[in-house]
């Protein structure tokens, strides 16, 4: 199958640091499609040469010593450089001869992937559409669009309806690379592979969840796109939402794009939307000391770069177990981590004096990185001393259990477009629903002021008040910097 993957925005980060390598890792695995080509398209002027040169250099210097000279020349022949201009319709025609030429045209599959600033999206779809790059009349073509999609629901919807008007959804590959983590996989294999959490994956038995995704890094050199987005665009409505709708969703009928995404988009559904009243009791916003001095940042910005969300499910399943949902620049440690806290027993016959650990266990916590893998944290009796008990954990480690290195979300991102499996995509409808949830908690914060934004230490777990807020409801934050085995 001879497949051409057209690359907008070649010259930029995400094509050298993840695309690449991505794409460089399935080829040296023998995985991507024979006869694959990827063909640059940005302004800068590069030859083919000049292009694989610099690729080579920013493979090597992300993959260390994954990189192999022999195996990335093997490799190089595959990547093709084409200068143009998003704006101009002779440079798609241009790419429309240079493709048929590359691929032959008749029976080839075409991938575009939008890697460009989020700005040039709907330009880029309007002329593909025009130049007849997206007519399906000679082999399959896709389009993948990478975060963020649009940046309020209104602004999806349109963007949305200006994809429509030249692909059909069925063509449309909306990336959240959270999806493609082996382990967020491994959460509906958790669930649906196993019957043994199941019974208690409910409002009977689970006394609240807690997802969290904390970054040690500060915005670094992203701070003027930062300062216009904040926590809640750049985490929540995608990364944060979508391990929340895999943790909560009901089984699919089978594991394939429309079922899985219907389950989904039911979560969403549910959510209960939070008033401005809401929003200032069950949401918190900090900014970590020092963001004001990032190169980009407004001196006066009131952007968020920490936030956490009490959200509530309304159906059968969660009524009445929140959600926690929380999120920062700047914090102790790089962990994403989902944890399911299990009710307390109902009394404890041991006696109030057996245990100091009694709210730590009953507790399943599933580890998305960097130390992948489930723990499930329980109570045990100390022996030889009487009825003492103690915390202690089962522990499943991905490294240990599986020898090699986690594959980078984006190799199976690719292979899935490649292969035309759209499950681990956000649909039309996903999208705009997870804006509508996040939409009403940025106007709430910009109308009301309320909460206040708090400035937070770096290095800590965020706001201290974030302690307090979780603890007036009977719940703690579980901060723990995974020990990797
Ligand atoms: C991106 C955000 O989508 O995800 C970044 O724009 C963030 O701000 C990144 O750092 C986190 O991804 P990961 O895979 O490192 O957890």
């Amino acid at each position: 199958m001879a497949l051409s993957l057209v690359i907008f925005g070649a010259s930029g980060d995400l094509t050298s640091r993840k695309l690449v390598p991505a794409l460089y890792e399935l080829s040296q695995k023998g995985r991507l499609p024979e006869g694959t080509r990827i063909i640059g398209f940005s302004r800068t002027e590069f030859s083919d040469e000049a292009w694989r040169a610099s690729l080579a250099e920013s493979t090597a210097k992300f993959l260390g010593n994954r990189f192999d000279r022999g195996a990335w020349e093997k490799f190089a022949p595959a990547l093709h450089y084409h200068a143009g201009d998003i704006n101009q319709a002779e440079d798609f025609e241009q790419l429309h001869k240079r493709l048929t030429q590359l691929d032959g045209g008749n029976g080839a599959t075409r991938v575009y992937y939008l890697a460009t600033a989020p700005q040039f999206y709907e330009e880029i779809v309007q002329r593909l559409g025009a130049s007849g790059l997206a007519d399906e009349v000679h082999g399959p073509r896709r389009i993948v669009i990478e975060k963020p999609f649009g940046s309020d629901a209104k602004t999806a919807r349109r963007l949305n309806e200006a994809v429509h008007q030249v692909f059909k959804e069925q063509q449309v590959y909306r990336i959240d690379h959270y999806l493609g983590k082996e382990t967020v996989q491994n959460i509906l294999v958790l669930r649906f592979a196993n019957s043994i959490f199941e019974p208690v994956w409910n409002r009977n038995y689970v006394d609240h969840v807690q997802i969290t995704v904390a970054e040690e890094v500060t915005v670094g050199r992203r701070g003027a796109f930062y300062d216009q987005t904040g926590i809640l665009r750049d985490m929540f409505q995608n990364h944060l939402l979508q391990l929340l709708m895999t943790t909560a969703m009901e089984a699919p009928v089978r594991f394939e794009a429309e079922a899985v995404r219907d389950e989904k988009v039911k979560v969403l559904r549910a959510i209960r939307p939070l008033s401005a009243a809401a929003v200032a009791t069950d949401t918190l916003r900090g900014q970590y000391q020092g963001y004001r001095g990032e190169p980009g940042v407004a001196a006066d910005s009131q952007t968020a770069t920490f936030a956490a969300v009490k959200l509530a499910v309304d159906n059968w399943r969660w009524q009445g177990v929140p959600f926690y949902l929380r999120s920062g620049k700047a914090m102790s440690c790089r962990t994403t981590q989902i944890v399911i806290q299990f009710r307390r027993p109902p009394t404890m016959v041991f006696g109030a004096g057996a245990s100091s650990s009694v709210c730590d266990a009953n507790k399943l916590v599933i580890q998305i990185q960097p130390a992948e893998g489930i723990q499930l944290l329980f109570e045990t009796k100390v022996p030889d001393q009487g009825m003492r008990l103690r915390l202690s954990e089962l522990e499943f480690s991905f490294q240990r259990e599986f020898s090699g290195v986690m594959p980078e979300a984006y190799e199976r991102l690719l292979l899935d477009v490649f292969q035309g499996d759209a499950s681990l995509f956000a649909r039309a409808d996903e999208v705009e629903l997870a804006w509508g949830i996040v939409d009403p908690i940025l106007a709430a914060w910009q109308e009301t002021r309320l909460p206040k934004l708090e400035i937070y230490e770096p290095n800590l777990w965020g706001p201290t008040s974030a302690g307090a807020w979780i603890e007036t409801q009977c719940r703690q934050w579980f901060d723990v910097c995974p020990v990797i085995a």
